[in-house]
């Protein structure tokens, strides 16, 4: 038997060390190495006699391909996002934070695929069966043949899996309870949910049924987190959610089978989660169109098209450096808008707080939301309210000036849907077909935007954003309209 090494691996990242740090050089984080007495472990262990290998056959790149078998959940939101179903064998990563609504999605997704037909295992190592059965019931879904168990144990886990036919899906919630009895160290540290894994990983690929591990996302590295599973699996989904609000997104950050950049949208009720198949009337639904600060962003989420409100404030600050805070967008795309803004339009912010928001809880992560941040921060700071049947995209170079965004069609297609008469996006992107549309507005200059909005206020508002009015492009398509 190899000799039991002690070693120190980080719980954040995985990395290993010979000795106790208080910092992982590794990944930076403090206080996340954890003493683990790996006995061949981690490496495959020291002292194994050389093996002479078989020789594999090497193939060309260019060859017959299948795409890969898939069963859909039957939940059309979750299927969009893992590529149209699970694909038999693969093994997927759920990450959330607790109470988010993981096991929720999970036994839904249970419950459709076994009401169809196909033997489906959940193993929950957090819940007793009573508690995810009462779940069941609160949801409805009781009288699917959904395998129950709660259990832990990797070795108990696959005996009976292997004992009855080959399920088509099985759950494993948490990743962070599997223990296998091959490795030493204790439940929830990197090596076991390293070693529960793979040993889960390798079931899938023999068996051909999807896996599903369950993983908590915990800030403080008490839990082993996930990370060090990301690696090992096809797909990592991320399911989120803001704090107070109902809804949740489903996202893939990776996905060996599909595209990462689609979501669902679910909303959570007092009988499981339901789908929102149209977002933008969801995100759009509290809206209060009159008030100054809030301006409709079209935008892309993978290959559809969602329209968010985002709202700024901007105050007096009392402090010598000036607040800013944003949720659901990039602090640092917030500090190059207001730049810009300020130094190519005329726009005085630098005294001023600044919030910005996007509205429901989510999170943006497209360029494209510049032209309707500076539009909300313009807004706000002006005090003049945007038009209400408007929406914003477009993205903003350093210079001012406002590029060309990709789906420019698209997103103006959902916003016509949605009642919305009027767009204001980068001069490149409109068609020459689209051009003499009435209500679409092309700009090339971010000041030509603020200009236009504050040339359409009243003449207090005017006074205020004066400078800006002064450098009003002259002679350009861009000054026209954009708020009237
Ligand atoms: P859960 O799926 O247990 O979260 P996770 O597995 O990610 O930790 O979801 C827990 C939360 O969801 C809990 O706060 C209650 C809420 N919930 C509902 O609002 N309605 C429901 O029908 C269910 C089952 C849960
Ligand atoms: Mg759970």
């Amino acid at each position: 038997m190899a000799k039991a090494r002690l070693q120190f691996i980080c719980q954040n990242c995985g990395a290993v060390s010979p000795r106790w740090q208080g910092r992982c050089e590794s990944c930076g984080e403090w206080n996340t190495l954890v003493e683990e007495n790996t006995a061949g472990g981690i490496g495959g262990g020291p002292g194994k006699a050389a093996v002479r290998g078989r020789v594999v056959e090497l193939q060309a790149l260019a060859g017959e391909t299948k795409s890969p078998p898939r069963i859909a959940s039957g939940i059309a939101e979750l299927d969009r996002v893992t590529g149209g179903g699970f694909v038999r064998g693969s093994a997927i990563l759920l990450g959330g934070d607790p109470g988010i609504g993981k096991s929720t999605l999970l036994l839904q997704a249970s419950a459709a695929l076994a009401a169809r037909g196909e033997r489906v295992v959940y193993i929950s190592g957090e819940e007793a069966v009573a508690q995810v059965r009462l779940r069941a019931e609160r949801m409805g879904v009781s009288a699917a043949p959904v395998a129950l168990a709660a259990e832990t144990s990797v070795e108990d886990i696959l005996a009976t899996l292997e004992a009855g036919k080959p399920p088509a899906l099985v759950i494993l919630d948490s990743v962070q309870t599997l223990w296998t009895s091959t490795v030493e160290s204790a439940p929830g540290t990197v090596t076991q949910v390293r070693a529960s894994a793979q040993a889960m990983i390798r079931y899938a690929k023999q068996s051909g049924a999807t896996i599903i591990l369950v993983g908590h996302v915990t800030k403080d590295g008490q839990i082993a987190g996930p990370r060090v599973v990301e690696h090992m699996v096809d797909a990592v989904l991320y399911f989120e959610g803001e704090g107070g609000h109902h809804f949740r997104i489903l996202r893939a950050v990776k996905n060996r089978f599909g595209a990462t950049d689609e979501i669902g949208v679910f909303e959570m009720t007092g009988g499981g989660l339901s789908q929102v198949p149209n977002p933008s009337e969801l995100f759009l639904g509290e809206r209060n169109a009159a008030s100054p600060g809030a301006a409709v962003f079209a935008g892309m989420e993978g290959t559809r098209p969602v329209l968010v409100e985002i709202q700024a404030l901007v105050a007096p600050s009392p402090l010598g450096t000036p607040r800013r805070a944003v949720v659901g967008w990039d602090g640092g795309r917030l500090a190059m808008v207001l730049a810009v803004l300020e130094s190519h339009c005329g726009v005085k912010l630098g005294p001023h707080d600044v919030y910005l928001a996007v509205a429901g809880g989510l999170r943006i992560n497209e360029p494209a939301a510049d032209l309707a941040v500076a539009a909300a921060l313009v807004s706000s700071l002006s005090g003049i309210a945007l038009p209400a049947d408007c929406v914003y995209f477009g993205e903003v170079s350093l210079s001012g000036a406002v590029r060309p965004v990709v789906h420019a069609a698209q997103r103006l297609k959902e916003a016509q849907k949605l009642g919305f008469a009027k767009a204001v996006l980068p001069v490149q992107s409109i068609d020459k077909e689209q051009g003499e549309t009435p209500g679409l507005v092309g700009i090339d200059q971010l000041a030509g935007l603020v200009a236009s909005i504050a040339a359409s206020g009243p003449p207090v508002a005017r006074e205020l954003m004066r400078e800006a009015v002064d450098r009003r492009p002259t002679a350009r398509r861009t000054g026209t309209t954009g708020s009237d």
